[in-house]
């Protein structure tokens, strides 16, 4: 038996809010351990279809494992999401329902050695896809100061980016700086302790999005996805962080046609419009759903999840 292992955040309210019918088309772009697949798989029935893809061989090793018993049903792609219209043009795929679960899985976070935790020492790497040729390390060891401390601001949020840039190439001068813990000890090294969270937090988070180029392929696949999504059918989008979040909440919103008018009310201007420049889509959650404090307790991972969802004319 694996030792991988991934709690799938927000499931039921996933599954309630892509409101899934038998024999349906589902696309999950971010299978990971195939948790909420799995319930996909069950919710749609043996004439249901899945177009799953992971771009990390690993996961999508372990997620083949367990959905083995619905193989027949499902399309594995080892590609990352923002090729979603070239394989569902491929595989003739016509989507009911499209998942997007963001971000980083357990084995992930759990495993030193892929660099995206500084809890324990491990290369500076954070690829998803290891295929990948850039890694942090590269990025922490070869970008001039001001494009570094751009991205710790830009993807980190963090404002102490210039000092903690400032710190990365003096110390580089001396010797690369090759391990998770390396790093983060210098950037607690330059950063007054203020709350619980580790002062390196923001900084991994930026060179994880900058590595991965995370917010450009978010933007194109999701665009994409909200575009080839059959009539009527929903997707839903689970993210992790305000950057993320963002973003998907300003994609639907500048797809949204305006909110469902009653068969009485008149077609105005600005209807007329919107029919015009194809927006088509109607926003499932004026507000994020979020988890439940008994999730959050049973999964702490799960505490900034926020679950999005639209649905196509
Ligand atoms: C939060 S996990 C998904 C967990 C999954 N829902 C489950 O229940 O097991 C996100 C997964 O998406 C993958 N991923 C992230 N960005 C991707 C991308 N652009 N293309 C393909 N896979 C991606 C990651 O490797 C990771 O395995």
């Amino acid at each position: 038996m694996s030792d991988l292992a991934h709690k799938p955040v927000l499931l039921d309210e996933t599954i309630d809010l892509l409101n899934l019918q038998p024999g349906m088309q589902v696309i999950d772009m971010t299978l990971g351990l195939g948790g909420h697949s799995l319930e996909l798989l069950h919710t749609v029935g043996p004439s249901g279809k899945l177009l799953a893809f992971e771009q990390d061989e690993r996961n999508l090793k372990e997620a083949k494992k367990r959905l083995k018993s619905f193989e027949k049903q499902i399309i594995f792609v080892h590609r990352n999401f923002e090729h979603i219209k070239e394989e569902t043009a491929k595989h003739g795929f016509k989507p009911d329902a499209i998942l997007m679960d963001l971000g980083l899985s357990s084995p992930h976070v759990d495993d030193p050695d892929r660099g995206f935790s500084f809890k324990e020492g491990g290369p500076l790497d954070m690829r998803f896809d290891p295929r990948q040729d850039l890694t942090a390390a590269d990025v922490v060891n070869k970008m001039g100061e001001k494009d570094l401390a751009d991205i710790i601001y830009e993807y980190g949020e963090e404002r102490r980016s210039r000092v903690i840039a400032r710190a990365i190439v003096e110390q580089r001068k001396q010797k690369p700086i090759e391990t998770t813990d390396e790093l983060a000890d210098l950037i607690k090294s330059v950063s007054p302790k203020v709350n619980r969270t580790h002062p390196a937090t923001q900084t991994f988070q930026a060179l994880r999005i900058y590595v991965n180029r995370e917010l450009e392929v978010l933007e194109k696949a999701l665009s994409d996805a909200i575009e080839i999504l059959s009539p009527k059918g929903k997707i839903a989008v689970i993210s992790y962080h305000s950057l993320e979040d963002r973003m998907v909440k300003q994609i639907f919103k500048e797809n949204a046609s305006s909110t469902k008018k009653n068969k009485y009310q008149k077609q105005n201007k600005e209807d007329l419009c919107q029919q015009e420049t194809g927006k088509s889509l109607y926003i499932l959650t004026k507000k994020p759903i979020i988890p439940t404090g008994i999730e959050v307790f049973e999964n702490p991972r799960s505490r900034s999840a926020k679950l999005r969802g639209a649905q196509k004319e």
